[in-house]
C-alpha cells in the first residue's frame, strides 16, 4: 500500500488541472514568492498560535517555531519555482512534509484550516501588490496538490501501520473499513 509519491504527483497535477500555463506563471513571479514569504509565515504561525491545540504542538518541542519558520518560507517559495519543476524531487518533498506532519500528530481538521488561511493570505497580497488574478487560481492549484499530499500520508501511514502489526491482507482491511464506515452510517 506503499505510495508512489512520484506517480501522485502527476496525478494530482491532472485531477486538480495544474498546467504549464500556471507553472509558468509562478515561475515568472519567483521573486515576488520570495519577497513576500517571510510575511506569509509570520501571518501563519500567528494563526497557528491563536488555536490552543495548535499552540501547544508548536511550543511542545524547544526551537520548534524558528524552525518552522524557516521551513515554511522555504516550503512556500517551493510552490512558486517547482524545484525540479514539479517532478520527482517536488513530489519526494511534499510527501516528506506529509509524513512530518502525521508523525508529530497533526490532523486533517489541523491542516484543511491551515491551508484555506495561506490560500486566503496569498489572495489579500495578490490584491494588494496588484498581481493579475490568474495566479492566485495558479496557487491556490498547487496548495491543493500541496494539502492532498499531507492528506495522503495520514492514510497511507496508519494502513501500512495496521497491515504491519496485524498481518491482514489489503482486501480484508479495506472490507473491514466499509463494514466500519457502514456500521457508523446506520
Ligand atoms: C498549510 C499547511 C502546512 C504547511 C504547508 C506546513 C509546512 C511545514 C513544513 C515545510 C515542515 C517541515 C517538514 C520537514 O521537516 O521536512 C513542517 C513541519 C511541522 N509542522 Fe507544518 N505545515 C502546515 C500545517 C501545520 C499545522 C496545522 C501545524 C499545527 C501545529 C503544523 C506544525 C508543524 C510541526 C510541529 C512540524 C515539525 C516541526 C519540527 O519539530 O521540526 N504544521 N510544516
Amino acid at each position: 500500500m506503499a505510495l508512489d509519491a512520484h506517480e501522485f504527483m502527476q496525478k494530482m497535477q491532472s485531477r486538480i488541472n495544474f498546467t504549464d500555463k500556471d507553472k509558468n506563471l509562478l515561475q515568472s513571479e519567483a521573486n515576488w514568492g520570495r519577497e513576500i514569504a517571510p510575511k506569509m509565515a509570520e501571518h501563519f504561525y500567528a494563526y497557528l498560535n491563536d488555536d490552543p491545540e495548535m499552540n501547544s504542538i508548536l511550543h511542545a518541542k524547544e526551537g520548534r517555531l524558528h524552525r518552522l519558520h524557516e521551513t515554511f518560507i522555504q516550503w512556500f517559495h517551493e510552490m512558486f519555482t517547482g524545484m525540479d519543476n514539479w517532478g520527482e524531487a517536488y513530489a519526494d518533498r511534499r510527501w516528506r512534509i506529509g509524513l512530518v506532519h502525521v508523525q508529530v500528530g497533526i490532523l486533517p481538521q489541523h491542516v484543511v484550516p491551515a491551508m484555506a488561511n495561506v490560500v486566503h493570505e496569498v489572495g489579500s497580497s495578490i490584491k494588494r501588490d496588484g498581481k493579475d488574478e490568474v495566479l492566485r487560481d495558479a496557487l491556490g492549484r498547487i496548495c491543493m496538490i500541496d494539502l492532498a499530499f499531507i492528506e495522503q500520508a495520514y492514510v497511507e501511514v496508519t494502513a501500512a501501520a495496521v497491515l504491519q502489526e496485524t498481518g491482514w491482507t489489503e482486501t480484508l482491511f479495506r472490507r473491514l473499513i466499509a463494514s466500519g464506515a457502514g456500521s457508523i452510517t446506520h
